[in-house]
């Protein structure tokens, strides 16, 4: 079992470079099964979730050639199997992405019903009536998920719920279908944009990605022949930003699109620490004075990222005052207070919402990553307490953050990789 070993009390300093989007990725990998031909993949984050979809792929039918470690070509020509591995398909969430593209492919699929971090209930109940609304059949049972189409047709879409799965599902599976399909009230997140950019490049009509009305004009087929380069990871830049204000640090994020942290980059101000946008994907973050209290709410793009709440929750628990985070996407965002409070934080969590009643500092202990951010923010408490914080439970960080310990260490923090028998 492998722990990260973090001996905290030094600010961070430096640059960082950041990654391709693993929300993107996960995505934008199972998209190519909508294609008849090659393409390339550039700006990959070497993820955990990156390898299990591409071993997915591979046993479907499709050849990966890795021309390094962050850029694959992929021919998904003979792709023919509809039924993804189930044992490996129930490792991760995005697996279910597998129905919409191989749904557009095949008109048939079956998959392991989708894992991924425990955040409450996960319902796919959006997915499914996106596809029965173009003319699928869907089944629940036995812990897999079959759909099956005679043929696909376009129609209207109104999603009850912003998802951002389920928006990117529908498009998936409406790139091949006959007409015009409409996605309403449609998630507006950077990677829904990006998989939108990916599969135009790739021969899609797809027109609104980024508003909350999508539409996907569907086309005979997708030709491939060509290279596409991931987005930035807008939640790693955020991660770094946050860790910055933690430790009262100074950093500059390299590789980042300034426009989508504009939620946090307000915060950041808010609560005093500053962020300049230095042009040319880059961003400087710094904090000299101990951050004020302030109140959060977590919403969809553009609203502050649910999965920076944790890596914010560090910030606030050692800010001037009590601040709130009320959590208004996921149910059990909150296990990762307990980690905090062992380490001399002060927060309440009640259902949705977490009070945090600042301290002004946090002391090393051995804690447990519950699921991928709350281990990034166990990271940046490790980094920001008096003496040595070790961190459980690596699995759920390595799924999501590429190199993150030596990221973190060339910004100066004192943070090792163990492996213990
Ligand atoms: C994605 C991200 C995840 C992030 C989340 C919210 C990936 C791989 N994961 O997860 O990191 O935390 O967006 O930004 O991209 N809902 C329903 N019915 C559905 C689908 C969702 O009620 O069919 C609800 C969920 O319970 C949740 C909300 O909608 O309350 C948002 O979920 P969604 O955007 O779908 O999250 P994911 O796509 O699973």
């Amino acid at each position: 079992m492998d722990k990260l070993v973090v001996t905290g009390g030094t600010p961070l300093n430096g640059e960082v470079v950041i990654s391709g989007a693993k929300n993107a990725a996960v995505a934008i990998l199972p998209a190519t099964l909508l294609i008849d031909g090659v393409c390339t993949i550039e700006n990959l984050p070497n993820i955990s979730d990156v390898k299990v979809s591409c071993k997915i792929l591979e046993a479907i039918g499709a050849k990966i050639t890795w021309n390094s470690e962050n850029c694959i070509t992929i021919d998904t020509r003979n792709v023919c199997c509809t039924e993804a591995p189930l044992d490996l398909t129930r490792k991760f969430r995005a697996s279910y992405y597998l129905i919409g593209a191989l749904l557009g492919r095949c008109r048939s699929v079956t998959v392991g019903m989708p894992g991924g971090c425990k955040l409450g209930a996960r319902p796919i109940d959006q997915h499914i009536k996106g596809f029965e609304a173009l003319g699928a059949t869907v089944t629940v049972g036995q812990g897999n998920i079959t759909a099956k189409a005679e043929c696909l047709n376009a129609t209207s879409i109104y999603m009850d719920v912003v998802s951002v799965g389920a928006t990117i599902n529908v498009m998936l599976a409406a790139v091949l279908a006959n007409g015009t399909t409409i996605i309403d009230n449609a998630a507006k997140e950077p990677h829904v944009v990006d998989v939108a950019n990916f599969l135009n490049t790739m021969g899609a009509d797809i027109r609104g990605a980024g508003t909350d009305v999508i539409k996907v004009n569907g086309v005979e087929r997708l030709v491939g022949n060509a290279t596409y380069c991931v987005v930035p990871d807008q939640i790693e830049a955020g991660t770094f930003m946050l860790a910055a204000v933690a430790s009262k640090g100074d950093i500059i994020i390299k590789n980042c699109i300034t426009k989508h942290l504009e939620c946090i980059t307000a915060k950041v101000l808010e609560i005093g620490a500053n962020a300049e946008d230095l042009g040319g994907d880059r961003i400087h973050v710094w904090c000299d004075k101990r951050p004020s209290k302030a109140n959060i709410k977590t919403l969809p793009y553009p609203g502050f990222p649910t999965d920076l709440q944790p890596q914010m929750g560090v910030v606030l628990s050692m800010a001037d005052g009590t601040s709130i985070i009320n959590e208004s996407i996921w149910e059990s965002r909150f296990q990762y207070t307990d980690e905090l409070n062992k380490m001399g934080a002060k927060i309440t969590a009640q259902g949705k919402t977490a009070f945090f009643e600042g301290v002004d500092h946090l002391s090393g202990a051995p804690v447990y990553s519950s699921d991928l951010r709350a281990g990034a923010a166990l990271i940046i408490a490790g980094i920001c307490a008096d003496g040595v914080t070790e961190i459980y439970n690596l699995e759920h960080i390595d799924r999501g953050y590429e190199h993150i310990e030596e990221k973190f260490r060339r910004l100066g923090a004192n943070i090792v990789r163990v492996t213990e028998d």
